[in-house]
C-alpha cells in the first residue's frame, strides 16, 4: 500500500529486543525462565510484594540502561513524516518500556503501562519513577507509605487506553504489528478488527507469529532492518 494516511502501529517485546530488552515468550525469554503467575498478577504482589518489586526493579534497571534501536527510530521518523502530510501515525506499544519516547515518538499509547512510572495504590497518584521501589517508599503526592507500585498492566487487569485504542483503530488505513507474538489478548484480535473493518495488515517480526495467518502480508526479520525498509517503502 503507497501513501497509507493514518497508520496504527501495535509494537511488542520484539522491537525492544535488539535493544538488549529480553521477550517474553521466545527460547530463553522472560515467561520460559519465570512463571507470570508468581511475578506479574496482583495476587502474587499480595502475597509476595518484595519478591514482584525485585522483578520489576531487575527489569527498570535494564530499561534505564538500554538505548533505542533502529526500529524504534524509524517509527519516530515516520510519525513526523506522516504528521508534515496532514496524517497520523498511532502508535500504540505493549511494551512498558520508554525506548519509542527516547527515540523520539512523541505520542505512544502504552496498553500495558509503563515501568517509569509508580502508581499509589491509596490514592492512585502516578510518578516517574526511575530507580527501585520498595515497600518503605511513600507516595509523593499523598505520604501513604508501602502503597507504591509499579505502573504496569498484570494477568487479570484491565489494560490501558482501550477506547482510545479502537477508535484509533477502526479509523486507520493500514494496521501494522511489529515484534508480537500474537499471545496476549486484547492485542493479539487487532488484527481480526482491522480486517473486519477492511483495513489492510502487515506483520513485521522476526519469524511467523500465532497470529501470522490473519495477515494480508508480511516482512520477515530483525525489526531495525525490516522495519526501516517496509516503512521506506510506504515513502515514510
Ligand atoms: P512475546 O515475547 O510474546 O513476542 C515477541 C515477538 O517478537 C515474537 O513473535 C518474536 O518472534 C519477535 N521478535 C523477537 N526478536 C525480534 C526482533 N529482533 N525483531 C522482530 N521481532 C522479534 O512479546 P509480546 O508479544 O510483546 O504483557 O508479549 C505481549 C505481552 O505478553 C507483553 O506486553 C507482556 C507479556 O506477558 C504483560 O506483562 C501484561
Amino acid at each position: 500500500m503507497k501513501n497509507p494516511k493514518t497508520i496504527f502501529v501495535l509494537t511488542g517485546a520484539g522491537v525492544s529486543a535488539e535493544s538488549g530488552l529480553g521477550t517474553f515468550r521466545d527460547r530463553g525469554g522472560l515467561w520460559a525462565r519465570f512463571d507470570p503467575m508468581k511475578l506479574a498478577t496482583p495476587e502474587a504482589y499480595a502475597a509476595d510484594p518484595d519478591t514482584v518489586l525485585d522483578f520489576y526493579n531487575h527489569r527498570r534497571r535494564g530499561v534505564v540502561a538500554a538505548v533505542p534501536n533502529a526500529a524504534h527510530a524509524a517509527l519516530a521518523r515516520a510519525e513526523t513524516r506522516l504528521a508534515e502530510r496532514g496524517g497520523r501515525l498511532f502508535l500504540c506499544t505493549q511494551n512498558v518500556d520508554d525506548l519509542h519516547e527516547r527515540a523520539g515518538a512523541r505520542a505512544v499509547t502504552h496498553m500495558h503501562g509503563e515501568l517509569l512510572k509508580a502508581r499509589c495504590t491509596a490514592c492512585e497518584a502516578v510518578t516517574p519513577w526511575h530507580g527501585d521501589l520498595t515497600r518503605a517508599d511513600a507516595c509523593p503526592a499523598c505520604g501513604a507509605a508501602g502503597r507504591m507500585r509499579p505502573d504496569v498492566v498484570w494477568f487479570g487487569e484491565m489494560p490501558k487506553h482501550l477506547d482510545a485504542i479502537e477508535r484509533a483503530l477502526t479509523a486507520a488505513d493500514l494496521f501494522v504489528a511489529v515484534g508480537t507474538s500474537g499471545a496476549v489478548y486484547p492485542a493479539a484480535g487487532y488484527v481480526r478488527l482491522a480486517k473486519a473493518r477492511g483495513i489492510p495488515t502487515c506483520e513485521v517480526n522476526l519469524e511467523p507469529s500465532d497470529n501470522a495467518d490473519a495477515f494480508d502480508t508480511a516482512e520477515y526479520g530483525p525489526a531495525s532492518v525490516a522495519l526501516p525498509a517496509y516503512l521506506a517503502r510506504l515513502g515514510l
